[in-house]
């Protein structure tokens, strides 16, 4: 008998700050429809990205050991903020203390193993929080596979609040995504790829599209993150045999559910999701 056969399996555990992650549940349920779902959004505390390193840490690890104790053996933090401010800490400091045979993988590391591969001018610039910008992560973990991209990071700090007041299709949008998308370009204007480093942006799409100059590529996380996920649990067998396949997703908030309901729906195009509030 292998050591896993005597561990319970159970859901893969999906973290957000708020709606946003729901880009990369869909992402990754598309993939592997087979296992079971468990996403948690803070709603409650949301946007994290502006809030300090202390404080993202410490409502990520919550979040962390919430879904551990409801039985995942794998997390995903689906969120660009938490990934940047929180997930090394974890990884280095808190998971052996938690259960060192669990893990918890974010979404910044797939991001820029597909982004490296990508870019033909090697200037890059990254879209995302305050947070995320300011920490670096994304230009360090760029550098570590080629030192010689130039990373240019231009934060947008209303973006999100567009996306979680559902003010993503309104006209106001156009002109925080205009500012922004312009004032990156203007910046470095031999971007040919750019990271869309917030899971909420997906949804500002079709006003994305719009003002990034032709021929320069952008990059919503979903799609690599599953891809790599796949990829993962086909390197690490153990971890894969401890995931449950029954093709189910339940939804955690911190919010009330109902108004998690009404907002999810629109995400996931899914009418009746299971959604319950817990404290973290
Ligand atoms: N979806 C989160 C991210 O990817 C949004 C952060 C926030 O809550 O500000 O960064």
């Amino acid at each position: 008998m292998s050591p896993t056969d005597i561990l319970a399996r159970g859901p893969i555990g999906v973290f957000d700050s708020g709606y946003g992650g729901l880009t990369i549940l869909r992402q990754i349920r598309q993939l592997m429809p087979q296992y079971d779902y468990l996403y948690l959004g803070d709603n409650a505390r949301a946007p994290y990205g502006s809030h300090s390193f202390e404080v993202i840490y410490e409502y990520t690890l919550q979040a962390v050991e919430a879904l551990f104790h409801k039985g995942c053996p794998l997390v995903i933090l689906a969120c660009n903020t938490a990934s940047a401010k929180a997930l090394r800490t974890i990884q280095q400091k808190d998971l052996a203390r938690l259960d060192a045979t669990r893990r918890v993988l974010g979404v910044i590391r797939p991001t820029v193993e597909a982004v490296c591969g990508l870019t033909v001018t090697r200037h890059v610039g990254l879209l995302a929080t305050v947070g995320t910008v300011n920490s670096g992560s994304y230009e360090m973990e760029i550098h570590k596979m080629d030192p010689g991209i130039q990373v240019t990071g231009q934060a947008c700090p209303m973006w999100v609040p567009l996306v979680e007041n559902f003010e993503y299709d309104s006209p106001g949008a156009d002109y925080f995504v205009q500012k922004r998308i312009e004032g990156i370009m203007r910046r470095d204007p031999e971007i040919d790829t750019l990271i869309l480093g917030c899971t909420h942006y997906p949804l500002l799409m079709e006003k994305i599209v719009k003002y990034v100059p032709q021929g320069v590529r952008i990059v919503p996380q979903g799609e690599y993150v599953a891809r790599k996920l796949a990829d993962y649990l086909q390197r690490h067998p153990d971890m894969e045999a401890r995931l449950h396949r029954g093709g189910s997703v339940s939804y955690f908030t911190t919010e009330s559910a109902e108004k998690f309901r009404e907002s999810a729906t629109l995400f996931m195009h899914d009418k009746d999701l299971s959604v319950e509030r817990i404290v973290l």
